[in-house]
């Protein structure tokens, strides 16, 4: 029976899978992330390892697992936890759990840029506060959605779908920018693939839905919020290092942008010093696939895809399939 290890409680629909296979398992149920001591130790040789976006997978943690172990299954769709090409030299099969968490995403995303426009958490502390003293025609002006323009950073499988809900829905003129084109959302919505400064300098709003590597580090800095609009919102729901959180904070501060949504930060969980003081600010803790439906989903793709490299079959979601083939 192989000697797996899942190294946080994941949905039921994925243990399920696990136990129907391999019977009982090791997983670390206290809920929190293993420390580094812990990691190195529980992965010790295990032919497969079901691994979280908040677990650090480089060489190390592959040289303590052992040359026995097939793959480390990563319980996410983003996989810049995992040094990839150090799995690769190894023979070892990373995998990841795309498609099902688009619309979740995507509607967080959504959540966010609404919040932030119309100010809804600042309005919904002050009735809170009893400071509502009637109707007021100044009280808490927000930015109008309908008919605007949205800059996507990333027209992917998220970045388009955000970007196809809020043209067909509200009615945006849609910008992208993106490493290659997306022909269908050009011919579905109108969208226009254009320049960066293009994006930033146009958009009433920017969504950032890349994902994070050597090129995407602090995309958006400094240089970026100074070109943006004044009125602009802008949200990340990709990764939190794509955008360089000190200069979103100056920016906030001194209003060159309207406000910002993020589900991701730069040195999650910790948050950049003032970003939490800002008034426009929406700051959930990384939750945009946090649905019941999408996490189930998520623990039995990532189940499956253990299984299926333990039993001998190529993983349909393995990041490194073409590298390991070579
Ligand atoms: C992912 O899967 O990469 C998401 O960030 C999880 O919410």
């Amino acid at each position: 029976m192989p000697n797996i290890y899942v190294t946080r409680e994941i949905p039921e629909g994925g243990l399920e899978l696990l136990r129907e296979k391999f019977g009982k398992f090791e997983m670390n149920t206290e809920d929190r992330v293993l420390t580094r001591d812990e990691l190195l130790s529980k992965v010790k040789g295990r032919d497969g390892v079901l691994c979280l976006l908040t677990d650090n997978i480089d060489d190390t943690v592959f040289e303590a697992a052992g040359s026995q172990c097939k793959i480390f299954s990563n319980y996410a769709v983003g996989y810049n936890n995992i040094n990839v090409p150090a799995a690769t030299k190894r023979g070892v099969m990373i995998t990841n759990t795309p498609g099902v968490l688009t619309d979740s995403t995507a509607d967080l995303a959504i959540a966010l840029l609404f919040a932030c426009a119309r100010r809804l958490n600042e309005a919904d502390l002050f009735m809170r506060a009893g400071k509502f003293k009637g109707w007021g025609p100044m009280l808490f002006l927000g930015q109008d959605i309908t008919g605007k323009t949205l800059g996507i950073i990333g027209a992917g499988r998220i970045g388009g779908n955000v970007a196809l809900k809020m043209a067909k829905g509200f009615n945006m003129k849609v910008l992208y920018t993106d490493m290659s084109g997306n022909p269908e959302l050009e011919k579905e919505i109108g969208a226009k693939r254009v320049d960066m400064p293009t994006l930033l300098k146009e958009s009433d709003f920017i969504s950032v839905h890349v994902s994070l590597n050597d090129n995407t580090r602090h995309l958006i800095g400094e240089k970026e919020f100074a070109m943006m609009k004044p009125n602009c919102v802008f949200i990340n729901t990709s990764r939190g290092p794509v955008v360089d959180e000190a200069a979103l904070v100056e920016a906030l501060k001194a209003k060159k942008i309207f406000a910002a949504g993020l589900d991701v930060f730069e040195k999650e969980p910790m948050l950049t010093p003032g970003l939490a003081e800002l008034p426009n600010v929406i700051i959930p803790p990384h939750i945009a696939s946090a649905t019941f439906w999408t996490r189930t989903r998520m623990a039995e793709m990532a189940a499956k895809n253990l299984i299926d490299a333990l039993e001998g079959r190529m993983p349909e979601f393995c990041v490194n399939k073409d590298q390991l083939s070579k």
